[in-house]
């Protein structure tokens, strides 16, 4: 397990499809209180902010898993109200994997036909002078 926090981006611009709303500020804040009441050190285990875009305007609502040293995911079509229980269960499933990999079936409910991205952990720099080897 990592001792940094895991992040948690939640596009704030996507809008609802049907309604033209903008979910994600719900989202986050569902999003907070669902991990607080399922993980006790959610404060120092996971970091979930808002950020303007990620690319994925059309899946709306978008949300992002980064973490040091682990592969980065993006997910689309997140349901404010239906998808915080698979949100929480992959953030703790997320934060119990090494290297942040997994297949579509080790995800949890809608996350497993949701992923957009799944981008591979940085290099980690090979010599102290921070060159990475290509
Ligand atoms: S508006 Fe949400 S990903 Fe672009």
């Amino acid at each position: 397990m990592k001792s940094e926090p895991h992040r948690i981006f939640v596009c704030t611009s996507c809008r609802d499809k049907t309604t033209g709303g903008r979910p994600g500020p719900q989202l986050i804040g569902r999003l907070k209180s669902a991990l607080r009441s399922v993980c006790p050190v959610a404060d120092t285990d996971f970091i979930v902010s808002g950020v303007a875009c990620m690319a994925g305007c059309a899946r709306p609502c978008v949300v992002a898993f980064q973490a040091a040293e682990k592969a980065a995911w993006l997910f689309g079509d997140m349901d404010p109200q239906a998808d915080v229980d698979d949100l929480v269960a992959f953030a703790r499933q997320y934060r119990d994997m090494g290297d942040g990999w997994c297949s579509s079936g080790q995800r949890p409910g809608k996350l497993r036909r949701t992923a957009l991205a799944r981008v591979p952990a940085a290099p980690v720099p090979a010599g102290s002078d921070g060159k990475v080897s290509l």
